[in-house]
This record gives structure tokens, C-alpha cells and sequence, in this order.
């Protein structure tokens, strides 16, 4: 979603914005703007539809050597994705880049006449009230800032310059967030910390409700009722070699390939196969805590959600007595739903900033239920504001579909119910197998790759040529078929769908003809025979399929199947899941799509 970035200091402010957009751009886009106050106060706006590339266009004919600037990319929720609606917006002597959604925009704006907007944006409103309080630098900026925020309702992320002060930028935020990078002779600004990579590794997480007057060599932070905040200077820990391909055409490729390395990241120093124990110091739950656990909500958006749904089946079969709801945050945070006593939320998300899950989880804080976090992204809001957590340490995601955050997340889940059956006195010998499966993944996810990429980037090209997809499966690999389906329609906008296997006569087989292609994950293990039957139905049928299975035996004449070979009995289905991975990948890549950044996505959904 929208990406902000500020820049203060002695060297040249385009070149920052310029390259720090560029890093944000696989939040998704469509417009983007940057504009750069000189010292002597004249400010140069540049704005355009479309990609960077366009604006750099722009960019060309206007170089200037400012030392104070901020930059924007635009993701349209007000107004069509246009120059006049791209941020920066003006409104008198200041300029405003904002990331969020002000909902009493309207009332706003009625009572900012003097104000000639240009723009359909909520935006441009927030600019004008602004103006309206520093009545043409009579008052601080900063202090204007605060005025104005004080009369708004909804979410912001928000950098201001002015020409009457071009030494300075101010910031604040609630409910979208903003990173302050701590240089030398200099103080950036970024709505992700992959933008200040290579810049600094010291940043300042801005709170909600917290309002900054940054220059090169000071930062002052205070909340919006004038009390000072002493910040907290933390470290960035992602390099640069994170955030870039690596020798792969798309990232998404990339970050399939590096689920051993991230799935390890995830593992380390938590799981001990030798003893067959599991330890997670993050959620900070005391075994009489963990004990008393009867109830676990897990709550999600997408990928995430799904995450939830398969480790909610692995952890019930494990854990005696414990109810498991997985829940779309979207729905939950609406929903008039009883918490019984005795419960632990489990809250994921890879970015930590997803609107919804955000809601859920200040709702059932509020209900004194305790949360824990499944989070990728360090320092991220939800990170924050969780009463403890573990974070999956994948690395930044960089491609809009999830695909190694969703791997570790669910081993993360799966780990956590462990230390729960731990508490409980689970017998060892049935968590045991559990254990030594999950330390041997890696391996395991790292074979499956290389066995099966050839093949799967020879099947996609046959089936590239179809606009509908089903996908199916039973028990862990049901959610696992949820997923698949999710990641091939993202990226390749095939209309495809999941089912349990069980619920094909009810409804779905009525779907198998020459539009459809059908992908079934079939692995091996007491449900073995009727997924094998279900498969039969489909033949039947004239179903074209694709089937994903473990199983020596499976020999019915599909059209094509991914044979994996792994010693995995349990965690079959997350392997099956690398091959649907790859599949939505291969496929879109034939159709030509732009694989890492689909149509009308974002990354982080920070909006409702
Ligand atoms: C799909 C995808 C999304 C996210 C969802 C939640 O590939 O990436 O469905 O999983 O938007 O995002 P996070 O995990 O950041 O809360």
C-alpha cells in the first residue's frame, strides 16, 4: 500500500526519495510524487501516474540539489490514480505526503473554504486544514501539525515540508507507520525500514498518536498533547542483500527458493530434535499458563489466514483438549463473537501492520484475552502491541504473494501448540514426531525444490492457457488447497477456487469441463483411499488434473502429476505447498503478468 519517504540532511534529497520509493514499490502503486524545498524556499513538485520510471522521466528535466524533501507512492483508495490526486499535496507555503484514510474528510473539507483544492483526495484536506492553522509560518509548523491532527478521524501516516521553514520536516502517525532513520548529519523518513537500508542502521519506530519535528541533527518527538517522548533508538536488522533478487528474475521466485534458509531462521534455537523439545521464549506465557489454555483463536488476513487454518488442524491433532477457531480478521472484528474464558489469541500477520488483524487484536486485548504475535516484520505495530510473540525472522517479503512468511508462520503455530502439549504432559511419543519432522524441514522443503522445479515449469506452460482452477484436498492439505488457489489467482488472475475433497458431490463437480483444470493434493497417509476415490470422481469427469502426491502407490492416469519424494509423513502437504508455490509462479510468468507486483494489490494493507 501507499509508502512515504522524508528526507533532511547535507546531501541531495531527490537521489534518497528517489531510491527509497523505489524500494517501497512492491507495496503496490499506481501514482507516485516527490517534492524538495531549496534553501532559499522554492519547492519543486514532481508527480505522475503510473510507475517511478515515469516520474524519474520528469525527474530528468527538474534535478535540483535541495537538501529537505519527501516523497510518495499512491496506492488510490479517494479519487482515480491521476497526477492531480499523486502526493505530494499542496496547500499554501506547505507540502504533505500522506499514507491512511481521513474519514471525516467531508466535514473537513466543508469548512476549509478558502482552500481551492484540485484534487479529489482526502489528502489535499488534511494539507489545507493544516495550512489553515500556520496562517503562512505565523505559527510552528509542527504546531500547526498538531492542531490539525487533533480534528481528525481516521488513520495517518503523514510527512510535511514547508518552504517558510526548509530545514525541517515533521511526521506523525496513527494507525500507519513511520520509521525515523538516525544518520550522520542527516534524519530519514520511511513508511518501511527497507527503504533506510544502506543509509543507517539506527531507526526510531514512531507510536501512534506521536507527532516529530526532525532536522539533520535533531529529532524531537511528542505526543499530539505536547508530553515529550523520549525515543527509542532500535537497530535495523535487515541488509541489502535482503532486499534484492539475487541473481533471480522476480522475487517471488526468489523468496520460494530461500524457504530452507528462512524456514531455518524461523527454527533457530527454538527446536531441539535431540531432546525433542520445542522452546519459544517470545510469547512469555508461564507453563501453569500455558497449561490453563482451552481455547485458541487464531486470527489472519489471506495468506495468513490460511497459515492459520493448517497449523489449526496439526495442533488439534496434537493437544488434548483445546478448541481451535481460525478467524478472517475482516469478519472477526465485526462479528458479536464470544471469547470464552481461558483463551490465547494467536495474531498473524507478515507485515504486522495488516488493518483488520490490527482491529482484532486491540478488540480482544480489550477483552483480557492474551495475544501472541506471529509476526515477520520487526518493530511492525502489531509486534508492538501484542502481549508477546514470535516473531518467523523470514526476512523482508518483498513479492505481494506470501510465500515464505506462510511456510514459517505455520511451523511457528504448529510450535507454539507444542509448547503447549508440552505444558499439558502430552506423551513424548506422540510430539516427538512432530519435533524431529519440523528440525528436518528445511532439508526436506530444500529437496522438493530442486526435485520439482524442472517439472512444474514444463507442467505450468500446459496449463497456462486455462481461466478457471480448482484446487482440492483433505484434512492439513484442504487449507494447503486454499492457499494454492489463493496464490494462483493473485498472480495470474486464473479464477481458481478450493475445496475439500469431501465436498465435491455437493456442489463443485458440477464445475469439471474443458474451462477447468483441477490441481489435487494427495498425500499419503489413512485418508489416502478416498482422496484417491475423489480423484477417480474428477477423471470421470474429464477433469484435467494436476495431481501433487507423496504416495507410491497413486497410479491412476491423471494428465499430470508432481510425484514428491520426502521422508515427511506429517508436514507432507506443506511440501505439496512448495509446488503450488511454484506452479502460480511458472504460470504467471507464461502469461506474462508481472509476477511480483499483480493488479490492484499491495503488500501491506493498511486500510480497512
Ligand atoms: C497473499 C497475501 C495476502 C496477505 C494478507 C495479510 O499472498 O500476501 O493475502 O497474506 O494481506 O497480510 P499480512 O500477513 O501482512 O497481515
Amino acid at each position: 500500500m501507499c509508502g512515504i519517504v522524508g528526507y533532511v540532511g547535507d546531501k541531495k534529497a531527490q537521489d534518497f526519495l528517489i531510491s527509497g520509493l523505489k524500494r517501497l514499490e512492491y507495496r503496490g502503486y499506481d501514482s507516485a510524487g516527490i517534492v524538495t524545498v531549496s534553501e532559499k524556499g522554492k519547492a519543486t513538485l514532481i508527480r505522475a501516474k503510473g510507475k517511478i520510471a515515469e516520474l524519474e522521466k520528469k525527474l530528468a528535466k527538474n534535478k535540483r540539489d535541495d537538501n529537505v524533501g519527501i516523497g510518495h507512492t499512491r496506492w488510490a483508495t479517494h479519487g482515480e490514480p491521476s497526477e492531480k490526486n499523486a502526493h505530494p499535496h499542496q496547500a499554501g507555503s506547505i507540502y504533505l505526503v500522506h499514507n491512511g484514510i481521513i474519514e471525516n474528510y467531508k466535514e473537513l473539507k466543508a469548512e476549509l473554504k478558502e482552500h481551492d483544492f484540485k484534487s479529489e483526495t482526502d489528502t489535499e484536506v488534511l494539507a489545507a486544514l493544516i495550512n489553515s492553522f500556520y496562517k503562512d509560518g505565523k505559527h510552528p509548523l509542527v504546531n500547526a501539525v498538531v492542531q490539525a491532527l487533533k480534528l481528525v478521524k481516521g488513520t495517518y501516516g503523514i510527512a510535511v515540508v514547508s518552504v517558510l521553514e526548509p530545514s525541517e520536516l515533521v511526521v506523525a502517525r496513527s494507525g500507519s507507520p513511520l520509521v525515523i532513520g538516525v544518520g550522520n548529519n542527516e534524519t530519514l523518513v520511511a513508511s518501511d525500514a527497507s527503504a533506510l537500508v544502506g543509509h543507517t542502521k539506527r531507526a526510531i519506530y514512531l507510536n501512534d498518536g506521536e507527532v516529530a519535528l526532525l532536522t539533520k541533527n535533531s529529532i524531537e518527538i511528542k505526543t499530539l498533547n505536547a508530553e515529550p517522548v523520549s525515543a527509542k533508538v532500535e537497530e535495523i536488522e535487515t541488509n541489502l542483500a535482503a532486499i534484492q533478487k539475487g541473481g533471480y528474475d522476480h522475487f517471488l521466485l526468489k523468496e520460494i527458493m530461500e524457504q530452507p534458509d528462512s524456514l531455518r531462521e524461523t527454527l533457530r534455537g527454538r527446536v531441539n530434535a535431540e531432546n525433542g523439545t520445542v522452546r519459544l521464549g517470545g510469547p512469555g506465557l508461564s507453563e501453569a499458563e500455558l497449561r490453563k489454555i482451552k481455547h485458541l483463536i487464531i486470527v489472519g488476513c489471506g495468506t495468513a489466514y490460511h497459515a492459520g487454518l493448517l497449523a489449526g488442524y496439526y495442533i488439534e491433532k496434537f493437544t488434548p483438549e483445546i478448541t481451535i477457531e481460525t478467524v478472517i480478521a475482516s469478519e472477526y472484528r465485526y462479528r458479536d463473537a464470544y471469547i470464552p474464558k481461558d483463551s490465547v489469541a494467536l495474531i498473524v500477520s507478515q507485515s504486522g501492520e495488516t488493518a483488520d488483524t490490527l482491529a482484532c487484536l486491540r478488540e480482544i486485548k480489550k477483552q483480557g484475552i492474551p495475544t501472541i504475535g506471529i509476526v515477520n516484520a520487526i518493530g511492525s505495530t502489531i509486534a508492538r502491541e501484542v502481549d508477546g510473540g514470535t516473531y518467523v525472522h523470514v526476512g523482508p517479503e518483498i513479492s505481494v504473494a506470501s510465500t515464505k512468511a506462510f511456510t514459517s508462520q505455520v511451523i511457528a503455530m504448529v510450535m507454539f501448540g507444542l509448547t503447549i502439549a508440552q505444558a499439558k504432559g502430552v506423551k513424548s511419543s506422540i510430539l516427538t514426531p512432530y519435533i524431529k519432522e519440523i528440525a528436518g524441514l528445511p532439508e526436506e522443503i530444500r529437496k522438493v525444490l530442486d526435485g520439482s522445479v524442472e517439472t512444474v515449469k514444463k507442467i505450468a506452460k500446459d496449463y497456462a492457457k486455462y481461466d478457471h482452477a480448482i484446487y482440492l484436498g483433505r484434512d492439513v492439505a484442504y487449507p494447503a488447497a486454499m492457499e494454492g488457489a489463493l496464490k494462483l489467482k493473485e498472480v495470474s488472475y486464473t479464477d481458481a477456487n478450493a475445496y475439500a475433497f469431501g465436498e465435491l458431490k455437493h456442489g463443485p463437480l458440477a464445475l469439471v469441463d474443458d474451462r477447468f483444470f483441477e490441481v489435487a493434493l494427495v498425500p499419503d497417509g489413512v485418508l489416502l483411499e478416498k482422496s484417491v476415490s475423489n480423484v477417480q470422481e474428477v477423471l470421470a469427469r474429464g477433469g484435467h488434473m494436476i495431481v501433487v502426491t507423496n504416495s507410491d502407490e497413486f497410479d491412476l492416469p491423471v494428465e499430470s502429476v508432481v510425484k514428491i519424494t520426502t521422508s515427511m509423513k506429517l508436514f507432507a502437504p506443506l511440501l505439496m505447498n512448495l509446488v503450488m508455490q511454484l506452479l502460480a509462479y511458472y504460470i504467471t510468468v507464461d502469461k506474462g503478468y508481472n509476477v511480483d507486483q499483480p493488479r490492484n494489490l499491495a503488500k501491506s494493507v493498511t486500510v480497512e
